[in-house]
């Protein structure tokens, strides 16, 4: 699984953070940094699917 974030759609809701701080981080400005490049680690693919699911811009996005 592949996760991509798009920094522009983001609007610094930090569910992100919250539900998955295993791949997501907070910059200084309040807005979401992805912590890994492309594929989603091993067992962490529930906590992308939970903080794509909630992001309410739609900045997180998940490719199969
Ligand atoms: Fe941004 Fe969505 Fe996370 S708006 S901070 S990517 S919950």
């Amino acid at each position: 699984m592949r996760i991509h974030l798009d920094r522009d759609a983001c609007q610094g809701h930090n569910r992100c953070y919250l539900l998955a701080p295993e791949l997501f981080d907070v910059d200084d400005e309040g807005y979401a940094v992805l912590l890994v490049e492309g594929d989603v680690p091993a067992g962490l693919e529930d906590k992308a699917r939970l903080a794509a699911d909630n992001c309410p811009e739609y900045a997180i996005t998940l490719e199969d």
